[in-house]
């Protein structure tokens, strides 16, 4: 079962022969156990310990067991692993037996002869016993808890498949042998199960609230039901919102009596927490507050969604998949000729705004073509967390029932805004101006991105912000600080800098006004006119004035220039390409690639320009032509800013050399992007130097004597998670002469979801690989 080999153990001692020692029999006997002796090792057998001899009887007639005894002390000898499969609170007697009955030495070392583990739903308990019995932790003692069950019970509803895809943790000490904790993570691989590990009190903790805590409340509410209706009349009635909710609290009331007694502690503070929410609930529903109603369900709703993307493994969160996760490969066929008539997704900067000011406007914003991106889709659910009812996306469209400038509440935990960099700058700015405090955390790579940028000028306003050394995140911002405006000279041209020192002067006494050495994207200020917040702007300084209020407006979000600009290099390099991408948000202040290209000589065309919620967009016809290398203006920089990685692959594809200088902020966005692309332009054979703020691209052309057709080679290139970095090389297999793989491609769901789809559609050759990665 689950293709993997038995554990190679001469004999195996359930103790304890229920519906979870039983199923574990049956697994092994499917998985082939026994098989092959091991060499120098006695027969293979499963064997079984139950205090009810008509247990053992059963499991012999089922072929699970070779054969069993009602008592322990004899079946000791020859095991060389014991799982305990017996309720929580008989663990104590069970120990004390094996400790006499084990010779001390079988259960230490570096491999020690015997490996014990269990299968309890709480972990301190039995460790409490161990330490109790043995009077110290063996280093053969692994402690484990497989996640699966049935409201069944008994060796009769045994289930070979019961393990198969779940969840077994294993919880070892510092004093457990490594070798021990492979045995037992061989037995249950060979279960189906999946493995990972944490400690005893992290453990505890989060059964309580997933399996406990719902165990307690069917039990309860069953209970409850039934005392108000003796005769059991009502059930009668009871429909499929019942049978869901309560089927658990069919389950063994011995074993959940135990689980609980055993995680007393545990279980109380959640239940405390559940009384909180109800309580919360209760009043809204006594006061007939709709929103406040809408505001539960429709989190409750989401993390329910969220929770079955888990299960299926296509989280939008992957760092919260605790510690395993698919790592995404795509592997890029070389040649290819790019046509069609396609609309990319919406713009991020946008998506993200339009969260977060519909979020503090008054009244319903209705947001259509929202980014449903792994970055947007962060900033969405921070908003939830602080409690702003927010319905959808659905294809889009995204309905936020704006709480006020100061209807926001304090979330119960970290905000989490894994890769967006956008997210957390804006955020740290928003966040300043409220009454409570909040952190703000991200994924790996956000992690070692500098905040510093927007620390120092929040504080000079009067904000209370931690962060960790060098001015990275997380991001400890106290509430209830009395900001005031600044005048503010931007080191760098940098647009979420500006976007949070005005998200922030909306909540600062007096004027707040940022200077921008360059023009970098105004879509904060265009969004903010919008809203009937009144910004303005002179030269390279804009300015708010603190105190207002926002009102909600209707938001047409358009296509993403930055995701366009994958297709609009594809066709570009690619003879015989012709390319329409629709409804392209073409601000001034984002259009850097449209220049670039046309300079380069591109065949690029814009029809069909029009305003669409105070943002101009335009489809954009792109066929190929041959193109030169250019000394890349540094004017247009800040307005290509996020386009560099796939640029430099139009570069590689031109004739002559493409220089670009003024550029050192592409070192701390998702990767540092100059040395990323130097890289893999490397691995693919292009000439380049690396300069400090920018590179050399040497273009090859045409035919320069690669395979046909071809201006540089293939390989295998690492994205660093960089969705651009990724986006940027598959793209450049178009013009390869073998093929391009690119690791690490996860992060694409960011900006770009359905990336891959959409390439194919219009003619790469495209597709993607994910490796389990294990714990
Ligand atoms: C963004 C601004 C840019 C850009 C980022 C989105 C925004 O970052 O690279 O992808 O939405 O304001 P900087 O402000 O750091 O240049």
């Amino acid at each position: 079962m689950g293709g993997t080999t038995p554990p190679n153990e001469a004999r195996i001692l359930i103790v304890g022969l229920g519906l979870i020692g039983g199923s574990l029999a049956a697994a092994l006997r499917a998985a082939g156990f026994p098989g092959t002796p091991a060499e120098g090792s006695g027969p293979v057998e499963i064997i079984a310990c139950d205090p009810d001899r008509s247990e053992i009887e059963r499991g012999i007639e089922m072929g699970l067991i070779d054969s069993g005894d009602t008592r322990l002390t004899p079946l000791v000898e020859g095991a060389t692993l014991i799982v305990l499969a017996v309720p929580v609170l008989a663990m104590r007697g069970v120990m004390a037996e094996l400790a006499a009955a084990l010779p001390p030495e079988a259960l230490e070392g570096d491999s020690p002869r015997v490996a014990i583990t269990d299968v309890g739903s709480t972990k301190a308990a039995v460790r409490d016993c161990a330490l109790a019995a043995f009077g110290r932790l063996p280093a053969g003692l692994v402690l484990g808890h497989p996640i699966a069950g049935s409201e069944k019970s008994g060796v009769a509803a045994a289930d070979p498949r019961l393990y198969v895809n779940h969840k077994v943790i294993l919880t070892p000490a510092g004093e457990t042998a490594p070798a021990a904790v492979a045995r037992v993570k061989a037995m249950w691989c060979a279960c189906g199960a999946d493995v990972l590990q944490m400690d005893v009190d992290r453990h505890d903790q989060v059964l309580a609230r997933t399996s406990h805590l719902p165990h307690l409340l069917a039990f309860s509410l069953v209970d409850t039901l039934a005392r108000q209706d003796e005769r059991l009349e009502i059930f009668r009635y009871a429909a499929g919102g019942f049978r869901d909710f309560t089927r658990i609290a069919g389950s063994d009331p011995v074993m959940w009596r135990d689980i609980f007694t055993a995680n007393r502690d545990a279980v109380l503070a959640s239940l405390d927490d559940f009384e909180a929410g109800l309580g919360r609930l209760r009043r809204a529903v006594e006061a007939g507050d709709g929103d406040a109603m809408l505001s539960i369900f429709d989190r409750a709703s989401h993390a329910r969604h969220y929770f079955d993307t888990l299960l299926n493994q296509t989280s939008y969160q992957a760092e919260y998949q605790m510690q395993e996760q698919g790592r995404l490969t795509f592997r890029a066929a070389p040649g290819g000729r790019v046509a069609g008539r396609i609309r990319v997704p919406g713009d991020k900067s946008i998506s993200h705004r339009s969260i977060m000011l519909g979020a503090l406007a008054e009244g319903i914003t209705e947001v259509k073509g929202f980014l449903e991106g792994e970055d947007s889709l962060a900033t969405l659910q921070a908003f939830r967390e602080m409690g702003v009812a927010i319905e959808g996306p659905h294809q889009g469209r995204v309905i936020v029932h704006g709480v006020g400038m100061h209807g926001l509440k304090a979330p119960s935990g970290p905000l989490y805004v894994g890769n967006a960099g956008t997210a957390m700058r804006l955020f740290a700015g928003l966040l300043a101006g409220q009454a409570f405090d909040t952190e703000l955390i991200g994924d790996a790579s956000l992690t070692k991105r500098p905040m510093g940028r927007v620390a120092d000028p929040l504080r000079l306003m009067g904000a209370k912000i931690d962060t960790a050394e060098g001015g990275r995140p997380p991001l400890k911002i106290h509430g209830g600080q009395a900001l005031k405006g600044i005048t503010y000279d931007m080191p760098m041209a940098s647009a979420q800098v500006k976007s949070c020192l005005l998200l922030a002067g909306l909540y600062a006494e007096g004027e707040t006004r940022v200077r921008e050495p360059a023009p970098t994207r105004d879509h904060t200020e265009r969004m903010l006119a919008g809203f009937g917040y009144e910004v303005q702007r002179e030269g390279d300084t804009c300015w708010l004035r603190g105190g207002g209020k926002l009102t909600a407006a209707p938001i047409d979000v358009p296509s993403d220039i930055s995701s366009a600009t994958f297709f609009l290099v594809a066709a570009a390099i690619t003879p015989g390409s012709n390319l329409v991408l629709e409804h392209v948000g073409i601000n001034p202040t984002r259009i850097g690639v449209i220049n670039i290209l046309k300079l380069m000589g591109a065949d690029l065309r814009l029809t069909n320009e029009r305003e669409v919620g105070g943002e101009p967009v335009a489809d954009l016809h792109i066929r190929y032509a041959p193109l030169k290398g250019i000394d890349i203006p540094v004017d247009q920089v800040p307005l290509a800013i996020d386009e560099f990685p796939a640029l430099f692959i139009a570069a590689a594809c031109a004739n002559g050399t493409t220089r670009l200088r003024g550029a050192e902020e592409l070192r701390v966005k998702e990767s540092d992007r100059i040395q990323a692309m130097a890289d893999g332009l490397a691995t693919l054979g292009v000439e380049h130097t690396v300069r400090e703020d920018g590179i050399d691209i040497v273009g090859s052309g045409k035919n320069s004597g690669k395979a046909k057709g071809a201006s540089y080679g293939g390989g295998r290139i690492d994205s660093l998670g960089d969705h651009r970095i990724a986006m940027a090389f598959t793209v450049a297999a178009l013009r390869a002469g073998a093929e391009i793989v690119i690791d690490d491609c996860a992060n694409v769901a960011t900006s770009f979801p359905g990336f891959t789809e959409l390439a194919r559609a219009v003619g790469l050759r495209v597709s993607e690989e994910t490796q389990e990665v294990r714990a």
